[in-house]
C-alpha cells in the first residue's frame, strides 16, 4: 500500500492505496463521494469523469497513485455556503437530466466550460462533452443547460 495526498472538494485527504487502484475507486468508495458514478470502468462512457487539476477525467482510467498531491473536484464541491453552481440551476432549469446517472458527470463538464471556455460555441460544447454517453436526454437538454450556465456566470452565452 502507498499513502497518497488528494485535495478534495477543497479538504485535504491521505488516502492509502494499492498500486493497481483507480481514482475512481478511491473517490467513490473510500471518500464516499457517491456522485461520482462507476460503469464500463473502461474508458468508454465518461460517467466517472471529475475534475482533476483543472482538467475533466475519467477517473476509472487515472490511477490513484498518478493523482497523489492532484486537485479533486466532484459534485459535492459545486455548492458553496448552501449556494449552487450556475450550472447546477441551469441542469434544473433546462431539464438537463431525466433518470440522473450521466449527470454528475455532464454538470462537472459543465461547470469546466463555464470556467475554462466561456465563449465556447454550441459545437465546442459538443466536442467537450462528446466522452460521456447519456441513454436519456438526446443531449439538447444538456448543451443548452451549459449555454444557459455559461449565461447565468458571465451574462452572455457562446
Ligand atoms: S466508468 Fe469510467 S469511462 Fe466508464
Ligand atoms: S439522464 Fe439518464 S443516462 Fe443521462
Amino acid at each position: 500500500m502507498v499513502r497518497i495526498t488528494l485535495t478534495v472538494n477543497g479538504e485535504k485527504k491521505e488516502v492509502d492505496v494499492s498500486i493497481s487502484e483507480s481514482l475512481l475507486h478511491v473517490l467513490r468508495d473510500k471518500l464516499h463521494l457517491r456522485s461520482v458514478k462507476a460503469n464500463c470502468y473502461r474508458g468508454e462512457c465518461g460517467i466517472c469523469t471529475v475534475i482533476m487539476n483543472n482538467r475533466l477525467v475519467k477517473s476509472c482510467q487515472v490511477l490513484a497513485v498518478e493523482a497523489d498531491g492532484a486537485e479533486i473536484i466532484t459534485v459535492e464541491g459545486l455548492t458553496r455556503d448552501g449556494k449552487i453552481a450556475p450550472i447546477q440551476r441551469a441542469f434544473i432549469e433546462k431539464f438537463g437530466f431525466q433518470c440522473g446517472f450521466c449527470t454528475p458527470a455532464f454538470v462537472l463538464a459543465g461547470h469546466w466550460i463555464v470556467n475554462n471556455m466561456p465563449k465556447a460555441s454550441e459545437d465546442e460544447i459538443r466536442e467537450i462533452i462528446s466522452g460521456i454517453v447519456c441513454r436519456c436526454t438526446g443531449y439538447k437538454q444538456i448543451v443548452d443547460a451549459i449555454k444557459y450556465a455559461i449565461m447565468l456566470a458571465h451574462g452572455e452565452s457562446g
